[in-house]
C-alpha cells in the first residue's frame, strides 16, 4: 500500500476527518484525497462520509491492503483470489531478488505439500508463503520451519484451538485424551543457496481455516470445526507477526517449539532418505533437528516424516 493511503487510513481510523483537513495535512489536492478514498473503497475498506468528514468504520476484507493495514511486521502482501501455488509464486519473487513479501491466496489450484504430495487448498483456508533472505548457513534452515509451525500454532491458539506441533512441521489438534490427533496445518520450506550461505528461503504455510469437514482430507481438521470461523485477516497478521518475531530470535524458536510439541517423549518412527529410525524422541538440537534414542544409538534427524 502506498504511504499516502496508509496515512489516510491512520488518520480516519481514529474518527472523522474532513477532506480539506486531509488535503492540508498530506499537502495534496482535495480531488487527490477523494481519489485515494475511492481507491481504498475499491480495496473494500468500509469508509463512511458524514458531515464531519471521512471515517474508517470497519476492515472486514481479506486482501492485500486489508492485511497490510495494521500489520505489525515488515511484510508487503501480494494477494490472489486464486493461484496455482503460493510457494511457486513466492519462489519466482525470490528469484527476482525480492524479500519480505508474503504471497497470500484464498484458493490454490496446485497446492503442494512435503514429499511431492498434493495439498488440498479450497477457498476459505489460509494459504501463505513468505520470501525471506536470512544471513545464516543452510544447516539452520530447519529453524525457519519450526518458526513457521510455532507462529501458526500460536495464532491458532489465539483463535481458541488447542493447536500443538508434531515434528517437524505439522500443526495438529489432539482428539480428546485418545492420543490421536488431526492435522490443522503444515509448512513447506524451500531454499536456494550455497554450502555456507542461504540466498533465499520460501516458507509456505497452509492452514485449514474456515473449511467444512467434507472439504478436508482424511485425518484433517479445521479452525471452523474446532472453534468456529476465524477472522482470516487478523489470523494471517498474527501468524506473520509471530513468524517475524521468531525469525529474528532463532535461539528462542526451539524453546517456544518445545512448549507446544507433542513429539518429545513419544515413541516415533521417522522415515528419512537414509532409512527408517525407530525410538524415543528425546530432544531437538539448536538447529531444529530431532534427537531419537533407539535401543543402541542416538540419531540426529534433520529431515523426515515422523509417525
Ligand atoms: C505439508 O506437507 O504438511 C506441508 C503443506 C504446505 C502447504 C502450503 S499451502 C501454502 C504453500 N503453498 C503450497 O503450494 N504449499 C504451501
Amino acid at each position: 500500500m502506498n504511504e499516502t493511503r496508509r496515512t489516510i487510513l491512520e488518520r480516519i481510523g481514529d474518527g472523522p476527518v474532513s477532506g480539506p483537513d486531509l488535503a492540508a495535512d498530506l499537502e495534496i489536492s482535495r480531488a487527490a484525497v477523494w481519489k485515494h478514498i475511492e481507491g481504498l473503497r475499491d480495496a473494500e475498506f468500509d469508509i463512511e462520509s458524514g458531515p464531519n468528514g471521512y471515517e474508517l468504520v470497519a476492515v472486514d476484507a481479506y486482501n492485500g491492503p486489508a492485511v497490510e493495514y495494521g500489520l505489525e511486521a515488515p511484510f508487503s502482501i501480494e494477494y490472489h483470489d486464486s493461484v496455482g501455488s503460493t510457494n511457486e509464486r513466492a519462489r519466482a519473487l525470490a528469484v527476482e531478488g525480492r524479500a519480505d513479501v508474503a504471497v497470500l491466496a484464498d484458493e490454490q489450484t496446485g497446492g503442494r505439500g512435503r514429499l511431492e504430495r498434493e495439498w488440498a487448498s479450497p477457498s476459505g483456508g489460509v494459504w501463505v508463503s513468505v520470501v525471506t533472505r536470512p544471513e545464516i548457513s543452510p544447516s539452520r534452515a530447519p529453524l525457519f520451519t519450526l518458526a513457521a509451525s510455532v507462529a501458526t500454532a500460536r495464532a491458532a491458539r489465539e483463535a481458541s484451538v488447542d493447536a500443538r506441533i508434531k515434528w517437524p512441521n505439522d500443526v495438529v489438534v489432539p482428539v480428546g485424551e485418545s492420543g490421536e490427533y488431526r492435522k490443522l496445518a503444515g509448512a513447506l520450506t524451500e531454499m536456494e543457496g550455497e554450502t555456507d550461505r542461504i540466498e533465499w528461503l520460501v516458507v509456505g504455510v497452509g492452514i485449514n481455516a474456515n473449511l467444512d469437514q467434507e472439504a478436508l482430507p482424511d485425518g484433517a481438521t479445521s479452525i471452523r470445526e474446532e472453534a468456529g470461523d476465524v477472522d482470516r485477516r487478523r489470523f494471517v497478521q498474527r501468524l506473520l507477526e509471530e513468524f517475524d518475531r521468531y525469525r529474528n530470535d532463532l535461539e528462542g524458536v526451539v524453546s517456544a517449539w518445545r512448549e507446544l510439541t507433542l513429539t518429545l517423549g513419544q515413541r516415533v518412527r521417522v522415515d528419512r532418505p537414509a532409512g527408517e529410525v525407530i525410538g524415543e524422541a528425546v530432544d531437538v538440537t539448536g538447529n531444529g533437528a530431532l534427537v531419537v534414542e533407539s535401543d543402541d544409538e542416538r540419531v540426529v534427524v534433520s529431515a523426515g516424516d515422523c509417525e
